[in-house]
């Protein structure tokens, strides 16, 4: 009976070792040291055997059952091992990923510079106003002193709408509905979109954003304007800037400028960007023409004011050098996710 024991050991010691999954290694261990496995037979044959053997053999039995349950269970703890790894293998989570789901937005760029400079003006004691963008004819021209048949109006042709409605062509139409809503002395300034019928290019388009700007009370001078229109420029390029006025000519202002600053790429030596002129041309302002504080119904013989129009779509493209106006309305995520600065 010694050799049959040590070879069946061997056997399932090398079946164990061979066993590729629990399953595999279970059914080993049913062969081997199961109810009806190889050692109980054994261990039943081992009544047959006279007196002086059954000692020997019995202890020989044991220790192979030991060593061989202890085989299998040392193999099982392997499987158990691999089963655990594969299992942390599969849920491994990298915590330090950004998590999943929607991406916040932001603001777009011209809304982002709006908000700055609504800041700005509150800050300087002016109201920030809303007006619609389909205005009345009346607000958008002849309360500006455009009368039907005044060449101006060419300039700011625009998508009429029936009835005396018109999208309108700039903010200085909330001019006239500030200075009816709130009573001199006044400041104002009013951000929004405005629209012109223009053939849209780089430089052009049917669709923008302006911020008009207005401060009514007693002896406002263009000095006034200067310094409000300097404080402005000097905080949006968040650097000093050089300012000159030159003539320009608008019917609701009187006398009426553009105002250029010295390029802020070559300081004022010429440049591609300034068209080797040292100056960009940045914003049309001038002191309220005294027939638009009447038709708006402030007494011009106590009260004047000066106003300007800041186009918001330029300001933003020279401020973040876009080269194409047209990117702006585009909702192009390439486009827009350049400014994530900000969130909603
Ligand atoms: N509203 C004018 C435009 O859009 C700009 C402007 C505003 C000019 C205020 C003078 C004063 O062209």
């Amino acid at each position: 009976m010694d050799n049959p024991l040590i070879e069946l050991e061997r056997s399932a010691l090398e079946r164990i070792a061979a066993a590729s999954n629990t399953e595999e290694l279970e059914a080993v261990r049913v062969e081997a040291l199961g109810r009806k496995g190889a050692l109980t037979q054994v261990s039943k044959d081992m009544a047959k055997l006279p007196v002086e053997q059954k000692a020997a053999i019995g202890k020989l039995l044991n220790a192979v059952k030991q060593k061989l349950e202890q085989a299998i269970d040392a193999r099982r703890s392997e499987f158990d091992a691999a089963a655990l790894r594969s299992k942390l293998d599969a849920e491994w989570l990298d915590l330090t990923l950004p998590a999943p789901g929607t991406r916040a937005g932001s603001l777009h760029p011209v809304t982002q510079l709006q908000q700055e400079i609504e800041d700005l003006f509150h800050s300087l004691g002016f109201a920030v106003l809303d007006g619609p963008e389909v205005e009345t004819e009346y607000n958008n021209f002849d309360a500006l002193n455009i009368p039907p048949d005044h060449p101006a109006r060419d300039m700011q042709d625009t998508f009429w709408v029936e009835g005396g409605y018109l999208l309108r062509t700039h903010t200085s139409a909330v001019q006239v509905r500030g200075m009816g809503r709130l009573k001199p002395p006044l400041r104002m300034i009013a951000p929004g979109r405005v629209f012109r019928n223009e053939s849209v290019d780089a430089s052009h388009e049917h669709t923008f954003y302006q911020l008009e700007g207005m401060m009514v009370d007693r002896e406002v001078s263009v000095a006034n304007l200067t310094y409000f229109m300097k404080t402005l420029l000097t905080a949006i390029f968040r650097r000093e800037v050089t300012v000159r006025l030159r003539p320009g000519f608008f019917p609701f202002v009187e006398p009426g400028f553009e105002l250029d600053i010295q390029c802020l790429i070559c300081g004022g030596s010429g440049c591609p960007v300034c068209k080797q002129s040292g100056w960009v041309e940045l914003l049309p302002c001038g002191l309220v023409n005294p027939h638009v504080l009447r038709l708006g119904g402030i007494d011009p013989t106590e009260w004047n004011g000066f106003a300007f129009g800041l186009g918001l779509t330029r300001l933003a493209m020279m401020r973040y050098g876009i080269d194409d106006i047209r990117w702006l309305q585009s909702g192009d995520l390439r486009f827009l996710n350049q400014f994530g600065g900000a969130a909603l």
